[in-house]
């Protein structure tokens, strides 16, 4: 399937008018949801840090039946059979308007939600483990922007050009101050000591849900961590809510196989949701 469907606010569109602030200046928030036998997985949290977002931008946030309407109707927009895993994307944006940076205060914010094919299952990939390098990008520290899944990503952009060498699939980034944040699309979680750690985001970086669910359940706690922390840990994964936890394999001259704490939060990840096994 070529033209995989969307919808504007509530109705099947494939066109913003120009004037979107989204485009203009990403005054808007997203989120990508795994879609797995038509059920969006992790549902509530990625409803929950869009409503974060919302609330810290100002916007005025859709309701969960809102998306769940849109969601049905992008399933019936979608011809049988639906493939097991989908990518479910939701944007919202401020709308249009306004006076440059200044906000209309009667701009109308904007939904907008797609359908898209998932990305290849990574069953070999969770045996030899991804391949990483550092990134010579900083991100930067916004302490009010943090943790949110805001449209402004052009530091991920430029950062994943860093990593074009095709012996690379990931890169790892610190924030100006020089302490580890996460991967370029997904969070760190590092094994030291027999203890699981993953640095916190409350100066940049992303609050990933799957990283969420993960310390919800108690298998990891949050520390900051340099360079150094992660290069002599004992394992490392990766996670994001499309793909799972992601074991790392090799970080520059280092290699690891998969360490019994990665293991352990796989099944954790599993036990939460059928759709990570
Ligand atoms: C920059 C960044 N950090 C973290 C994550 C992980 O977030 P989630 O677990 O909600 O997918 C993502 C997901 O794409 C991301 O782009």
């Amino acid at each position: 399937m070529t033209d995989w469907p969307s919808r504007v606010d509530g109705l099947a569109e494939h066109a913003l008018p120009l004037d979107d602030r989204g485009l203009a200046y990403g005054d808007g928030l997203f989120e990508t949801i795994l879609l797995y036998r038509g059920r969006p997985v992790l549902w509530d949290a990625h409803l929950d840090r869009l409503k974060r977002g919302a609330d810290a931008l100002g916007i005025a946030a859709p309701t969960s039946p809102d998306w769940q309407q849109d969601l049905a109707g992008l399933l019936l927009q979608c011809p049988a059979p639906l493939p097991e895993r989908l990518v479910l994307k939701l944007v919202l944006t401020r709308g249009g308007g306004g006076r440059g940076y200044a906000v209309d205060p009667a701009s109308a914010p904007r939904r907008i939600s797609r359908l898209l094919p998932a990305p290849p299952a990574d069953a070999a990939l969770r045996e030899s483990g991804i391949r990483l390098r550092w990134c010579g990008l900083r991100l930067s520290r916004q302490p009010r922007l943090a943790g949110l899944k805001h449209l402004n990503r052009l530091e991920q952009v430029l950062a994943r050009a860093e990593c074009s060498d095709p012996d690379i699939d990931e890169g790892l980034l610190c924030d100006s101050s020089g302490t580890v944040v996460s991967a370029i699309a997904g969070n760190l979680f590092v094994g030291r000591g027999g203890r699981l750690l993953t640095p916190p985001i409350n100066a940049a970086g992303v609050a990933g849900t799957c990283r969420g669910a993960l310390l919800a359940a108690g298998v990891a706690v949050e520390q900051a961590l340099g360079i150094a922390d992660i290069e002599s840990a004992d394992e490392l994964f990766l996670c994001n809510s499309v793909r799972g936890i992601l074991p790392v394999g090799r970080l520059g001259d280092r290699c690891w196989p998969v360490g019994p704490l990665t293991r352990a939060a796989l099944a954790c990840l599993a036990a939460i949701d059928p759709a990570f096994e």
